[in-house]
């Protein structure tokens, strides 16, 4: 028993009397280019989390599959929570699971676009003194193991959005082999007055067909089993360390 979802009550109040740890898959619902998956953040982030609750018998939170995502909201099927609410949101999910006995908080994130929110949800939540609760933030695709992957396989057309790392990450869950996609149509983006944050028109304006500096046409499904392993291992590890 590793997830929650498919946890009953007893299960959890006795799994709380050996262990304060828990994992929580954060993603997006949010365009990943032409050929990426609009559920790629939280469909990565939850997968790895899973196979690291079962490396390390930690239970694992259902994934949040919302995010903070204005940006890619000029991209049919993207969701967006505004920042405030986003923020408003995990640290109430945050506070429920504290309330109940966990402390070790092992977050799982799969979008760049959350992370100023949740480090201000932490610093929230301690400023309030959730004695004892400790946060520990992955951003999977910055893990080193993964990222020297990424750097062998794509050097710089991994970019920086709907990346083939990602994406083929996707197409390893998903059961897809490869997409084209024409990256030479679209090298010559004009990033010129490009400052985070930006709004989804300006986003679409500067990206306009989702990808950001990527090539994801170089993502294959063998890669992303790849990925996974180097993320859980390294995930695994950092978990089995704080225990
Ligand atoms: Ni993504």
């Amino acid at each position: 028993m590793t997830r929650l979802a498919a946890a009953t009550w007893p299960e959890v109040e006795a799994y709380l009397k050996k262990s304060d740890v828990l994992l929580l898959p954060i993603g997006s619902t949010e365009q990943h280019g032409p050929t990426g998956l609009l559920g790629t953040d939280h469909l990565t982030a939850d997968a790895i989390a899973r196979e690291v609750a079962t490396r390390t018998g930690a239970l694992v939170a259902p994934p949040v599959c919302y995010g903070m995502a204005s940006h890619h909201m000029a991209f049919a099927g993207s969701v967006t929570l505004r920042p405030s609410v986003y923020q408003a949101m995990m640290a109430e999910i945050l506070r429920s699971y504290y309330h109940h006995g966990f402390r070790k908080f092992h977050v799982v994130n799969g979008h760049g676009g959350n992370e100023p929110s949740m480090r201000a949800v932490f610093q929230e939540l301690k400023h309030e003194g959730l004695e004892g609760a400790s946060f520990h933030f992955y951003n999977w695709w910055k893990l080193p193991e993964v990222a020297r992957l990424a750097d062998e396989l794509y050097g710089e057309r991994e970019g920086f959005h709907a990346t083939p790392s990602e994406v083929s990450l996707t197409f390893f869950l998903e059961g897809i082999e490869s997409r084209p996609y024409d990256f030479k149509a679209r090298s010559d983006i004009d990033e010129k007055g490009f400052n985070w944050p930006v709004t989804a028109v300006e986003c679409r304006k500067i990206f306009p067909d989702g990808a950001m500096k990527s090539d994801p046409g170089l993502a294959r499904r063998a890669h992303g089993e790849l990925f996974l392993k180097a993320a859980v291992e390294s995930i695994a590890a950092s978990v089995k360390e704080r225990r």
